[in-house]
């Protein structure tokens, strides 16, 4: 039986997979813990939930005693956006944090997943079809966290036998949390607007292309890796994986086959579009592929109907 900590589990990925967790492993099994004093209800009221701050090792240490954690998802992180804006904040989140978790999963014997992300590459990495392992010279703080965090976890891995694992996610979108500073938050964004008002005002230019996801198949990727037999990964942390690639022009095209009074124009805004700039336009994702199975159930024509439908009656 698995006992897992989800940290970050207020946040974007972690509201829904904590409930995805619960519903595998059993409510009482699956422990969230986030910064939020009060978070959703349902959160709450369908397991243990406790408010932590990610870089204080000692509470960490305590719940995973406390519950018997043998899993930690590690997911607390500050997105691209706002990571420009405090860097300092960042790096004590995304690195320092990761950083006690790792060390509580080596004297404890944990398995940790931390999600990477597209920002871990820059300028220098091939744009298209951007290949597992090659150049990474990311020129955010996020970027430079990621990478960190990856090689840091590579490190626990080859030198202490800690079980790390993880995934570079691309965008990823949800009609349940919205995401909150990140780069590639347009894309959810653009539903909510055009639900409301048939329009959007985007903020990065047409033809900026990136990879993206919707959050059932990111769910499934962490899961899967998780559970995947550790006999067949060559690579450990940072598999590249996608669902998508698009740039904003597509999109709108796809949601006014919904909404066909739906209008877009372009508003940009340059600290994003450079972040967006020094990202891959698509991910080549075999190695996931091939080592542990990865494959998305959703595309681009398959998330846009199933978000208008979900979010249309969530915002009724
Ligand atoms: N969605 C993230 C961001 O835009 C990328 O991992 O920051």
């Amino acid at each position: 039986m698995k006992n897992i900590l989800v940290t970050g589990a207020t946040g974007q990925i972690g509201s829904e997979l904590t409930m995805f967790l619960r519903q595998r492993y059993g409510n009482e099994n699956v422990v969230a813990a986030g910064h939020r004093r009060e978070p959703d209800r349902e959160l709450l009221e369908s397991g243990p939930y406790h408010c932590i701050e990610c870089t204080d090792g000692e509470t960490i240490i305590s719940l995973v005693k406390q519950y018997r954690i043998d899993t930690i998802y590690h997911l607390a992180a500050l997105l691209s956006a706002v990571a420009e804006k405090y860097p300092q904040k960042a790096w004590d989140v995304n690195l320092a944090g990761l950083f006690t978790v790792l060390e509580v999963a080596r004297e404890h014997a944990c398995a940790v997943f931390t999600p990477s992300s597209i920002g871990a590459f820059g300028p220098d990495t091939p744009r298209d079809d951007t290949p597992q392992d090659t150049i990474q010279r990311p020129v955010t703080m996020y970027g430079i966290t990621k990478v960190a965090g990856e090689l840091l976890c590579d490190y626990y891995f080859r030198r202490f036998g800690v079980d790390t694992r993880g995934t570079r996610f691309p965008g990823l979108i949800s009609y349940k949390t919205p995401p909150g500073g990140g780069t590639t938050d347009y894309a959810v964004e653009i539903f909510y607007e055009a639900i409301k008002k048939e329009h959007y005002t985007c903020y990065l230019e047409a033809g900026t292309y990136l990879d993206m996801m919707y959050m059932p198949d990111a769910l499934k990727a962490a899961v899967d890796l998780m559970e995947a037999d550790p006999g067949k990964l060559k690579h450990r942390n940072a598999f590249n994986v996608t669902a998508m690639s698009f740039a904003p022009e597509h999109i709108a095209a796809e949601i006014a086959k919904h909404i066909p009074e739906f209008t877009m124009k372009y508003e940009i805004d340059p600290v994003r579009q450079a972040i967006a700039d020094s990202w891959p336009n698509h991910m080549d994702d075999s190695a996931a592929r091939e080592e542990w199975g990865w494959k998305p159930d959703y595309d681009l024509e398959a998330m846009t109907g199933d978000m208008l439908d979900k979010l249309s009656r969530k915002i009724a």
